[in-house]
């Protein structure tokens, strides 16, 4: 009965993983690109709610939520982006096909959020003002890219 057990899960894994493959386009990779972004939300929401006087500012937690975000942008996740892999070819991803264009500017926004990170990095432990004050470049950052790049969600 077990090793019946065991089988039909293994099966299923098997099943599953083909489904995957085969019915959805690029699914594993846009899956760990939306867990990346969706890191960086979380430690955005930790500096957010500091900032906003949601939650005390803790200098420790900040500078950790800071090297999380610093983390996730310095992190090499150019196979996730394969060319082709837009909205029109995955409904799960909400990535435009505009990003992979000749001259779309991507790598500009991508330069840019990399040294809003910075600039928090060096301010977010430092104390609430000068957290505050690297905010709105982190959240331009953000909004930046999103608003050029993905399917508009309202
Ligand atoms: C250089 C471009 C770029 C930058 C910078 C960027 N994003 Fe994204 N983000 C995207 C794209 C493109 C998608 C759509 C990915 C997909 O669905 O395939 C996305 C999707 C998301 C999502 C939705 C994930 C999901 O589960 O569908 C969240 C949340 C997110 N980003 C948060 C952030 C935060 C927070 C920042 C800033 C700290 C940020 N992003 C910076 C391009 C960017």
């Amino acid at each position: 009965m077990k090793k019946i057990l065991a089988g039909l899960t293994l099966a299923t894994v098997a099943f599953t993983g083909m489904a995957i493959a085969q019915d959805a386009p690029f699914a594993r990779e846009i899956k760990a690109r939306q867990g990346i972004m969706m890191y960086r939300a979380i430690n955005l929401g930790v500096l957010g709610a500091m900032a906003k006087g949601e939650a005390e500012y803790d200098a420790a937690a900040a500078q950790k939520a800071a090297d999380n975000l610093m983390a996730s942008i310095t992190l090499d996740a150019s196979m996730l982006w394969p060319q082709g892999s837009d909205n029109s070819a995955n409904p799960a991803s909400t990535a435009l096909a505009a990003m992979w264009e000749e001259g779309s500017g991507i790598g500009d926004k991508a330069k840019a959020m990399a040294d809003a990170a910075a600039a928090m990095q060096a301010a977010a432990g430092v104390d609430l003002a000068s957290l505050q004050g690297a905010m709105k470049g982190v959240g331009d950052g953000c909004g930046g890219c999103h608003k050029a790049f993905r399917v508009p969600t309202n």
